[in-house]
């Protein structure tokens, strides 16, 4: 899987080689929208596998298959870097795919957990159902701060009810009240979006919240993380931007429907088909 693609290109290529965002579905596109804040010179390939999701409701073992074959046509694109836009990929894959790749792969878990750290001591965490079976977050952050507590929640229904457009839709803030209750019972003062779908839910989260909850979004900890590993390498680019990719692996056209009002423009779509992903680099 690993490539002299370093060795062999020169320092100017590498600079304005793209970044690689990869996400189930829109949901990257929380990362996306802080990395195009953060980082507005860099190029960007992004990836949602639509045909395959909920990624929450996958085994880990499918899980860790889906990012290896991502990571692998990533690594075929050219990029420079990885961000996994994606909790459930961070929590159960980031560990085991990190030695298998020759280039720098960031996921969300860490940067969310340091991020949380520094604002509360009772934490909530809204999760996909494998992100809060996993423990990531809790692990993560007892590690840092073991005087903190930590209540994590699956929300099953979460992602389908985003990829279906139904945000709008009665039901959502009916099964938000649910998934939140247990949490409010705790008295949070902070609570971690967990899955990179969550933050289109803030308008009817904050209102069912008390106003003293701090909500923590981790794609801006893991954008500044990739900033500062970029300098490290000195791998930033220099060049205007291209712009960016957007592939899916399920329908082009509904992705782009969806996105266009969180990305505030249409995007043009590819599509990429998971089992042609695999095939190794030509
Ligand atoms: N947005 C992803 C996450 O952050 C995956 C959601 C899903 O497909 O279940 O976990």
């Amino acid at each position: 899987m690993s490539g002299d693609r370093f060795a062999r290109s020169s320092r100017t290529d590498q600079n304005a080689a793209p970044i690689g965002l990869f996400d189930s579905g829109l949901g990257g596109l929380t990362v996306l929208r802080e990395l195009y804040r953060q980082l507005p010179y860099e190029s960007v390939i992004y990836f949602g596998d639509t045909a395959r999701l909920p990624y929450g409701d996958r085994t880990p073992a499918q899980i860790l298959q889906y990012v290896r074959e991502i990571l692998a046509w990533m690594e075929q694109q050219g990029t420079k870097m990885v961000i996994m836009a994606c909790n459930t990929s961070s929590a159960l894959a980031l560990e085991t795919v990190r030695s298998e790749f020759d280039l720098p792969i960031l996921g969300l878990i860490l940067p969310g957990a340091r991020a949380a750290v520094q604002q509360g001591r009772r934490i909530g965490v809204i999760a996909t159902p494998a992100t809060a079976a996993s423990h990531a977050y809790s692990q993560a952050i007892l590690e840092i701060d073991a005087t903190t507590q930590v209540w994590e929640v699956g929300c099953p229904e979460f992602v389908p009810l985003i990829e279906c457009d139904r945000l709008h839709d009665p039901y959502t803030t009916a099964i938000a009240q649910v998934y939140l209750e247990p949490l409010i019972q705790q008295q949070i003062d902070t609570l971690i979006y967990g899955c990179t779908h969550y933050p289109y839910l803030a308008p009817i989260l904050r209102p069912l919240l008390p106003s003293s909850v701090k909500l923590v979004d981790p794609a801006v900890s893991v954008v500044a993380a990739a900033a500062q590993e970029l300098d490290l390498l000195a791998l930033k680019n220099l060049r205007p931007p291209a712009p960016t990719r957007f592939c899916v692996s399920g329908s082009p056209r509904t992705f782009s429907q969806l996105a266009t009002s969180w990305l505030g423009c249409t995007p043009t779509v590819e599509q990429v088909i998971p089992a042609q992903m695999a095939q190794p680099a030509t």
